[in-house]
């Protein structure tokens, strides 16, 4: 049997490594104050989302100290990237040094990103976390899992983890075991550059805030009637005359992406392991691109621009060549900036185009996306035109059915869950949220989790669902503090039920973990939005 290591030798060598790291500020707060009890520490259940298999052991809790060691698997620059980024989160906090190494042994303590050697349920995006007096082990069979891992990790640290300066007090890791994956393997949220143009900084901010609850997906809305918010080369008109001054609702909210800094978000993404998937909203919502250019619009003249938030006006012209030339330089130059596998084009709300025309534009149109070598993907409206059953839907209903989407899954199309009286984060909490639309109703943090993506629509099973999405729409909003307010708490409730097991699903166990998160938000400066559902810590 191993000695414990009394705790009191502990604290000595925890105020050693921080007078020995010339920590002037922490020192001498660690000297003054007296770290906080070692018995504050998380449970091992206590994460969002909940992970399948938790068993603890009071025996083994294990401490960071100023001699842990990140050791990560030998040979994998993935591995030790998911571990460089772990060290980038707890080396503010803790003020430890935390080197990040792949030496096979150590007598040191450590945390160990190891891949392979799993058992089989992990899958290519779970993981196992094992913690013991001497150190953390987090295996996986991907550096997605590991990244995964990564994120309860820090969940399971106290909450002053997320603090930017040293904090004096004592690092427990609470013991035992993990075993965890996803329900399903799509977890996405989405932000709308259109309405109002969200800085690249900001959007970094958000990804940073939705991979901690391990989505993999962010979906960006970069065309609308209000605004174009991405660099195309071959027409460069749509971002100088409809990503400038102006342009977005109330006139508000102007700018667009460049290439750089598209290219650059998606590097950002994929370091938190998310992959961004680009939306150009057609045949509808398409003012300002024919704003921009006259040959756009079937009678030769360029519309005004719109500042409103009315929608089903705009339509492409159908029966213009010109139309499909403008289309697949869009969708051609959009193909050869994305990394990840899916283009999104949209289809919603077309109002303003004959279901005849709809279809006439989609047959044209769907056959791109697969030229450039991308899937198709699109709101459920795109399931009345019987798209190739590689097409996913993105189901926004707020009726729970869709004949169309049901004979699709039926063929073999998949779709993606965003019902907007659940899932879509712009809608108020209730009568008194200054932000917001409600014309899906109020959803509060509990109408965000009550609900079953595995059953929601009728005649679609649970194997015809890829995933859940959190679209945010931006009609109302300027700030990351009004994104923050919108997503905190109801991202959180929408990632559980992506990833945590039916059988797990549970309002009083999700709304004490909730509650739980708030010390977190504070220290990191995110605006939530304390929901009286919610016991706030
Ligand atoms: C949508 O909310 N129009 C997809």
């Amino acid at each position: 049997m191993r000695k414990r290591i009394p705790v009191t030798s502990l604290l000595a060598a925890v105020t050693l490594g921080l007078s020995t790291l010339g920590l002037a500020a922490g020192a001498g707060t660690a000297a003054a104050t007296p770290p906080a009890p070692a018995h504050d520490k998380q449970g091992l259940s206590d994460v969002i989302p909940a992970p399948v298999e938790a068993e603890a052991d009071p025996e083994a809790d294990f401490w960071l100290s100023p001699f842990t060691h990140i050791r990560t698997e030998r040979g994998s620059a993935e591995a030790r990237e998911v571990g460089k980024y772990l060290a980038s989160t707890l080396r503010p906090a803790t003020g430890y040094p935390l080197p990040v190494t792949s030496a096979k042994h150590s007598f040191l303590p450590s945390i160990s990103l190891e891949l392979g050697r799993t058992d089989p349920r992990v899958g290519d995006q779970g993981y196992q976390l094992d913690v013991t007096k001497r150190g953390v082990t987090i295996k996986a069979n991907t550096a997605d899992g590991l990244f995964s891992g990564v994120q309860t990790l820090r969940q399971l640290l106290p909450a002053q983890i997320a603090a930017d300066s040293p904090q004096p007090r004592i690092w427990t890791v609470p013991g035992g075991n993990i075993l965890d994956y996803p329900r399903f393997g799509y977890r996405g949220a989405m932000l709308d550059l259109a309405r109002h143009f969200h800085e690249p900084d900001e959007i970094k901010a958000y990804i940073d805030q939705i991979a901690a609850y391990k989505i993999n997906y962010l979906h960006l809305h970069l065309t609308d009637d209000q605004g174009w918010r991405i660099q195309i080369d071959s027409w460069p008109e749509l971002t100088k005359k409809s990503g400038g001054p102006g342009t977005g609702v109330d006139g508000e909210g102007p700018g667009f992406l460049t290439k750089a800094e598209y290219a650059e978000l998606n590097a950002y993404a994929a370091s938190r392991h998310i992959t961004i998937i680009p939306e150009i909203d057609m045949p509808g919502h398409t003012n300002a691109a024919q704003h921009a250019y006259a040959e756009l619009n079937c009678d030769g003249v360029a519309v005004p621009p719109r500042t409103d938030i009315e929608v089903g006006y705009s339509s492409l012209c159908i029966d213009s060549e010109i139309t499909y030339t403008f289309v697949e330089d869009v969708i051609r130059e959009l193909a050869e900036m994305t990394p990840g596998p899916y283009l999104h084009i949209g289809g919603d709300e077309a109002h303003a185009t004959t279901d005849e025309d709809y279809r006439k534009f989609m047959d044209r149109v769907m056959p791109m996306v697969a030229k450039y070598g991308k899937t198709i993907y699109g709101w459920d409206e795109i399931m009345q035109v019987d798209p190739p059953t590689s097409a996913i839907g993105q189901f926004w209903d707020t009726d729970g059915q869709d004949a169309d989407v049901a004979e699709a899954v039926a063929r073999g199309n998949k779709i993606v869950l965003s019902p907007a009286n659940k899932a879509y984060l712009d809608m108020k909490y209730d009568e008194s949220t200054p932000i917001g639309l409600s014309w899906a109703g109020y959803v509060e943090v509990r109408d965000a989790y009550d609900w079953n993506p595995g059953n929601h629509v009728q005649d679609v099973p649970e194997s015809g669902v890829l995933g859940v999405e959190a679209p945010l729409w931006s009609e109302t909003l300027r700030t990351l503090d009004h994104i923050e307010y919108m997503a905190f708490p109801r991202l959180p409730a929408i990632a559980e039920l992506g990833w945590s097991t039916e059988a797990s699903h549970d309002w009083e166990s999700f709304r004490q973990r909730l509650g739980a998160q708030a010390p977190r938000w504070e220290q990191q400066g995110i605006n939530f939005y304390r929901s009286p559902q919610v016991d706030w810590q």
